[in-house]
Order: structure tokens, then sequence, then C-alpha cells
């Protein structure tokens, strides 16, 4: 099994791009508008239908959509906004953007690495604006605690379900909770066009503010002066350039058309992991067999006990070539920690220092993911299986 040293051989993701998809984005080439149009429109409408929400507004990140969601929501300077620190920085940098305190809450355990719903309850205070929680690895945090906490407290709810387009709670799509949800689309993501984000919600005002403030907040766009519904515009707000593109919408929405497939896929290949690895000492899964169904899958989080994780990262890659990842905790990272030296938060440190997540992507073969399970087993120093 073994390759040159160090070399990949089992990536933690591979995209595959079918026919369909190429000729999709053949045909905006061919049609010649390359910007924002009409194939950014029709993907609005279908990731809407796909979550069930009025409103969708593509944008070019997710970074952007958490943006323009604070932005929406009001956040300000002097405003704190609640988050998780096991997360990827984007969730926390946008709060900054706006001027505001990003205030951390510590998530639940080893065992669900989601934001605690007491924690954040604790952390609110007369400053707090509105809570991101992060619907990490796309298992849904409790969204229906913290939507009602939020309700209750007059909080703004973003959701941050980058890892999380179709996942669901109590049956409803995640993203479709509160004030906004907020999507990713970069390359590793389950629906993803390289860069791309997109910004749900069911309130139309929200929804015609962030369409004007991606579009450097002007009354028409391009495609609008093109087709001759607008001759001018004016400019009522100072908003970005955060618009997605035609080639690119069109590739997600070919994409799309597959993405419960995959993700079905993703979930079978989960439970086989869940199967194969329950009975390794010294290696534990997040969350249960009973959120796989729930669940995106976006990624596959193992936890190492005894101090362990860096030495079985490395015997994966040096003996195996099975590439792996790890998460830093946000408040560890060092633009973060000048600003908040001293902050504890111990579930989120311990998860940091003890997690990597594994080869998964929905094409994958089990007899890849046998090499996987062979290679962590090898790397832990455990052969024996319980089951
Ligand atoms: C949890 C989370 N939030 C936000 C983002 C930001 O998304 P993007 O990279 O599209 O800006 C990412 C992704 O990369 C993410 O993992």
């Amino acid at each position: 099994m073994a390759g040159a040293q160090g070399e990949t051989r089992i990536p933690l993701f591979d995209i595959r791009i079918e026919d369909e998809d190429t000729e999709a984005v053949a045909e905006v080439l061919r049609s010649g508008w390359l910007s924002m149009g009409p194939r950014t429109e029709a993907f609005e409408r279908e990731f809407a239908e796909h979550l069930g929400i009025e409103h969708v507004v593509a944008v070019s990140s997710g970074t952007a959509a958490l943006h323009l969601s604070c932005i929406a929501a009001g956040v300000g300077e002097g405003d704190e906004v609640i988050v998780p620190s096991q997360t990827f920085v984007a969730t926390v940098n946008a709060v900054l953007y706006c001027g505001a305190t990003p205030v951390f809450a510590d998530i639940v355990g080893p065992d669900d690495l989601n934001i605690d719903p007491v924690g954040v309850e604790a952390a609110i205070t007369e400053r707090t604006k509105a809570v991101i929680p992060v619907h990490y690895a796309g298992y849904p945090v409790a969204i229906e605690e913290i939507a009602q906490l939020c309700e209750e407290r007059g909080l703004a709810l973003i959701e941050d379900a980058a890892h999380a387009p179709s996942a669901t709670s109590g049956g409803r799509k995640l993203g479709t909770f509160g004030f906004s949800g907020c999507f990713s689309f970069f390359s590793n993501k389950v629906l993803c066009c390289g860069e791309g984000g997109a910004l749900s919600t069911s309130d139309p005002v929200v929804a015609e503010r962030v369409r004007l403030l991606r579009s450097q907040g002007m009354t028409a766009t391009t495609i609008d002066r093109h087709r001759g519904v607008a001759t001018e515009y004016d400019v009522v707000e100072a908003g970005f350039n955060y618009r997605l593109d035609d080639p690119r919408a069109a590739l997600l929405s070919s994409r799309l058309r597959r993405l419960d497939a995959e993700i079905e896929r993703r979930r079978e290949l989960v439970m086989r992991y869940r199967e194969l690895l329950g009975g390794v000492d010294g290696l534990s899964l997040p969350w249960t067999d009973a959120d796989v169904p729930g669940s995106s899958c976006y990624m596959t989080a193992v936890i190492i006990e005894d101090g362990r994780r860096d030495e079985v990262r490395r015997a994966l890659r040096d003996r195996h070539g099975v590439q792996t990842t790890v998460y830093p905790a946000v408040h560890e990272l060092e633009s973060y920690r000048r600003r908040l030296p001293g902050l504890s938060l111990p579930n989120s440190e311990l998860v940091a220092a003890s997690m990597f997540s594994i080869p998964l992507f929905p094409h994958m073969s089990e007899e890849t993911q046998d090499q996987v399970v062979a290679a962590l087993r090898d790397s832990v120093g455990n052969s024996t299986v319980a089951r």
C-alpha cells in the first residue's frame, strides 16, 4: 500500500466533474454572458426551492454571505456576536469586519463538536446582537433550542451552514431557521464550484438589501442594463463586489441535481466508517449513528486519545499516503490570541488538539475506504477490533 514516503495516495476530498457539468459551463461560455446574469438567477431559484425557503442570494463566497448577514442584521461597533471557536476563521472574521466583538462559546464536547446552547445563553449580554452557530461537519447544532433563545432575547440567528447544504433538523433544511443561512461552495464543500456562496432568508426586505450590498449598492445590475430593463443606476449605500458569476452558477445548478444522491452516498460511507472504526481502541468518532441521516456528512472527524493525534497523522501520511487535516480552534490562532489573551474553552481546545478528518467523497469505493480503515488501525497501533 506504500507509495513514495508522504505521497498522497488517498486524498481527503476528490471532486468529480461529470460531462453534464462541463456542458453546462461550456454553454454559458458559448452564450457570451460571463458575469452575474440568468444562470445566477436560475441557481438562486433552484437552491431556494431545494432549501424550502423564499429567497436565496448567490454571492462570491461563504465569507461574503456571513459578512452581508451581519450587516443586514445591524451588527456594528460596540455589538457582540456569539460564535463557536471550533469553526473555520471566516465565521469569526465576519463579525470583526463589522467592527463588532466576537464572543466565543464552547462546544458540547468530543462527542458533539457543535456550540453548546447552554454556553450560548450564558454568553448573552445587553450588547449581544446576534448568534452565529455553525453546523459543524454538516451535523445540526441544537438549532430549535438556539432559535427559541434568539427569539426570546431578540437576537438575530445567522446560521453558518457552510458545511451543511441539504442537512436537516426535524425534517427542515438547515439554513432556514433564523434571520439568514450562509452557505459556502468552496472546492471541498458538498456542493462546490471553486469559489462561491449563498445567503438564504425568508425575509424579502433582507433579501433585497443583500442583493444591493453584493453589487456595490447599485440599484441596477449590468444584466438589467444589458436587457434594457434599466438604462442608468444609482448607488444607495456603500456595498461590495460580492457577486457570483454565471459559469459558476451553471456549474452549481448542474451539481445541485446530484446533491441529494451524493449526500446519501456520503451517509452510507460514514455509517460504514462508524461500523469499521467503532471498535478501535484509542480512537472515537463524534456524534452517533442516529445523527447521520440528518447530516450532510461533509467530513468525517476522528478523535485520537492520549495526545497521540500528530503521531497518528504522521504515520497515516508517511506509511500509508492517507491525507488528513486538522482544525485549529479560532481563539488559539495568533490573531485571536492577541485579542483575547487568557481565554479558555476547554472542550474546543481538547478537540482542536485531538481531532483530524479522514478521506470522504461520494465516489469513494469501499476498497479505498477499507484501505483508510486499515491504515488508521495500523497507525493507531491497534489491530484488535472488538466487533
Ligand atoms: C464553517 C465555515 N464557515 C465559513 C466558511 C467560509 O466559506 P468560503 O471559503 O466560501 O468563504 C467556511 C469555509 O471554507 C467554513 O468551513
